[in-house]
């Protein structure tokens, strides 16, 4: 499978919005922010991966990123297609990253994510609608921070 991680385009909307339904997964905001993304295809340009990274800012912060709405097609679990997706979003930015999970904590385990206390979410991210709303109590939340060393790489 073609596994090259690229840009979601508007007209992909459709097919997202699909993917997470049949995962359960929420969809709401899903539209405003398309073009930020990130989409694996199979041969045919059909989508079969996506995920996203939706940024949060209160005033004089930096913003805060929340990685949302991560699937992969169930006919290409198990195939190493999350992992490429998510390696993607964490080397995109510099930025510490958080999520919301209900079914996936040991996956994003793996990925370098710890589970935390909501307590410790920042502001910016507790007054959002994911958290707010759109992912129940019992999902775990979590985060991977990156290191200062990292942070201040060229
Ligand atoms: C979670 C999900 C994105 C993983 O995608 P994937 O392409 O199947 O993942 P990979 O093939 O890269 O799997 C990597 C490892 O994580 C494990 N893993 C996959 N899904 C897992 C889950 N839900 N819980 C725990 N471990 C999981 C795999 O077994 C694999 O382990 P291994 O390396 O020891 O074999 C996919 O199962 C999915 O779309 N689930 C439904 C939606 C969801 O829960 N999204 C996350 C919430 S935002």
């Amino acid at each position: 499978m073609n596994s090259m991680v690229e840009n979601a385009r508007r007209t992909d909307l459709e097919r997202i919005e699909a993917l997470l339904n049949a995962a359960g997964l929420p969809t709401a905001g899903v539209a405003a922010i398309i073009e930020d993304f990130r989409v694996v295809r199979d041969e045919a340009g059909r989508v079969v991966a996506a995920g996203v990274i939706e940024w949060h800012a209160e005033e004089d912060r930096e913003p805060d990123g929340l990685i949302r709405s991560v699937v992969v097609d169930p006919s290409r679990r198990g195939q190493g297609t999350g992992t490429h997706l998510i390696e993607h979003l964490k080397a995109s930015t510099k930025e510490d990253l958080y999520l919301l999970t209900e079914s996936a904590t040991g996956f994003f385990r793996s990925l370098g994510f710890e589970s935390i206390d909501r307590a410790l979410a920042p502001p910016a991210l507790r007054a959002s609608e994911e958290f707010r709303c759109l992912c129940g109590e019992s999902a775990a939340f979590m985060r991977r921070l990156v290191d200062s060393d990292m942070r201040n790489a060229p």
